[in-house]
């Protein structure tokens, strides 16, 4: 029952190639056969540290202000990835004075593992960027390159963010992972129409392991995952439009039927309305396919009627929610 009806080449931010934005982990995770999200049979995981600074920007001033009688704060990150975006959210409440639980969760197996690892990737993409024709396929959200390589001029925030990542993670040698025999012939094959990247590795202090937990987890089962109104925080940013839109392994988006958005749209936020307390923030992001025509009226309106309210626009999107 899914309607293809208008595909059209998935547009992603960083698909002009004049503005880098590099990063974090662009990858897919095959989803098992029982797990069914929507059309699809594959996640995208790219994902990178501080992405959004504005949003999360706004997220750390609420917790310090809205929150200030609070002494402990839970924070939910759904649709976490591989952890980048968790331990974002450790390293910008860390020294907030309040103890702060957070819980990452995603419905993808292999990043949950990936994150409990506690091993990160930065990548720099080095080389004549304008002749590398598959340079889309190593792109992810954000830019965090200058946490891990040397860049000459940063923004007070870059060195503010650069300075928490160094206090939480240390660097250790990459190890390239293994790879088939095709992969590896792949590769070759596939070589001079790739970018060249640099990648370095960093594992987290061992005294700021504990500032995360991972589960696998699906959104449309928040109970599955946290008590009734426990939440104070809960993040779902870049990652609606996995439960909205068809997708397959070479990256073309349609929309499903809009019947199945609408009751999807309407599941969905009663899972969030169910997990957040009162005064808690519901972080949806950016995203454009989250606030596209198809998706945007249904779920305002049914934010709304749960008692949500706007309380922070970027890009002329409302990326964060409070319960009032
Ligand atoms: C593009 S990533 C977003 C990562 C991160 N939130 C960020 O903004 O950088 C989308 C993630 O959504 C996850 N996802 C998709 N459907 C989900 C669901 N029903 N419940 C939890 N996670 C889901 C995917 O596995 C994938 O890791």
């Amino acid at each position: 029952m899914i309607a293809i009806n208008s595909i059209t080449p998935q547009t992603r931010n960083y698909a002009d190639k004049k503005q880098i934005n590099f990063c974090g982990e662009a990858c897919v995770e095959k989803l098992a056969k029982d797990v069914f999200v929507g059309a699809r049979n594959v996640l995208i995981q790219e994902t990178a540290f501080f992405r959004e600074p504005d949003t999360l920007e706004f997220i750390k001033k609420y917790i310090q202000k809205k929150f200030a009688a609070k002494s402990e704060i839970n924070i939910l990150d759904g649709a976490c990835s591989k952890g980048y975006e968790t331990y974002t959210i450790a390293m910008i409440t860390d020294n907030c004075g309040k103890n702060v639980n957070i819980t990452g969760f995603d419905l993808g197996n292999k990043a949950i593992n990936e994150a409990k690892k506690g091993v990160f990737l930065v990548k720099e993409i080095t080389g004549d960027k304008n002749n590398c024709v598959l340079l889309d396929m190593h792109t992810a959200a954000n830019n965090d390159t200058y946490l891990a390589f040397h860049t000459n001029i940063l923004s007070r925030k870059e060195a503010e963010y650069k300075k928490l990542f160094n206090g939480f993670f240390t660097e250790i040698p990459y190890q390239k992972p293994k790879q088939s025999f095709f992969e590896r012939l792949a590769d070759m094959t596939f070589k001079k129409y790739e970018p060249h990247i640099a990648i370095k590795a960093f594992k987290i202090n061992p005294d700021k392991a504990d500032k995360c937990k991972f589960i696998q987890g699906d959104v449309m089962k928040l109970d599955e995952i946290t008590s009734p109104h426990k939440t104070d925080v809960l993040l779902f940013r870049n990652a609606l439009y996995h439960l909205t839109t068809a997708e397959n392994e070479i990256s073309y988006r349609a929309p499903l039927y809009p019947e199945i958005v609408t009751q999807t749209i309407e599941k969905f936020v009663r899972q969030i309305d169910k997990a957040i307390g009162d005064g808690g923030l519901f972080v949806i992001g950016t995203h454009k396919s989250d606030h596209s025509k198809s998706v945007a009226p249904i779920l305002y309106k049914n934010l709304k009627e749960c008692g949500f309210r706007p309380v922070y626009y970027e890009n002329n999107v409302p990326a964060i929610w409070r319960r009032i």
